[in-house]
């Protein structure tokens, strides 16, 4: 069994979501093994997009991550990792399958609702930097 690390953004939350989204996973078999609803700050959201850091939108996309709240999920399965990345879709909405999240909900490569771990490594790092008190 893998896990996987997922946010809605702000547009996903700010625009009423949530549900829609939780939905592709859950109807794709995946669980939902932990949920919260926050609002990161500055340091927990350089620290998740760290590999970006230098990147001409790097301030951008963090203002956006912090700017209200998200939801940070765990996500379990076989093949959670890949599977969630497909459900999601390629960064650019207008580039995403329609069958995605981001082909039929997204708006821009920034507002594009979601985001998921893209390897098993970088899942067990981005949990254990949202879910720190779980201690997993
Ligand atoms: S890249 O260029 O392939 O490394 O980009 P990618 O891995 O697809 O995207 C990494 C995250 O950065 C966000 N992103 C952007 N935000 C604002 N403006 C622009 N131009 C932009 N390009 C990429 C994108 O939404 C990705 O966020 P996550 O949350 O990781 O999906």
């Amino acid at each position: 069994m893998e896990r996987t690390l997922v946010l809605i953004k702000p547009d996903g939350v700010k625009r009423q979501l949530i549900g829609e989204i939780i939905s592709f996973y859950e109807r794709k078999n995946l669980k939902i093994s932990y949920l919260k609803m926050i609002k990161a700050d500055r340091e927990v959201a350089e620290n998740h997009y760290i590999e970006h850091a230098g990147r001409d939108y790097f301030d951008k996309l963090i203002e956006y991550i912090t700017e209200d709240k998200i939801v940070a999920m765990i996500i379990e399965g076989e093949n959670a990792v890949k599977i969630v990345r497909k459900i999601n879709g390629v960064t650019d909405p207008l580039e995403a399958d329609m069958g995605s999240i981001r082909g039929k909900y997204g708006l821009s490569k920034q507002r594009n609702l979601v985001h998921a771990s893209d390897s098993i490594e970088s899942a067990e790092r981005e949990i254990s930097i949202w879910f720190s008190e779980l201690k997993l």
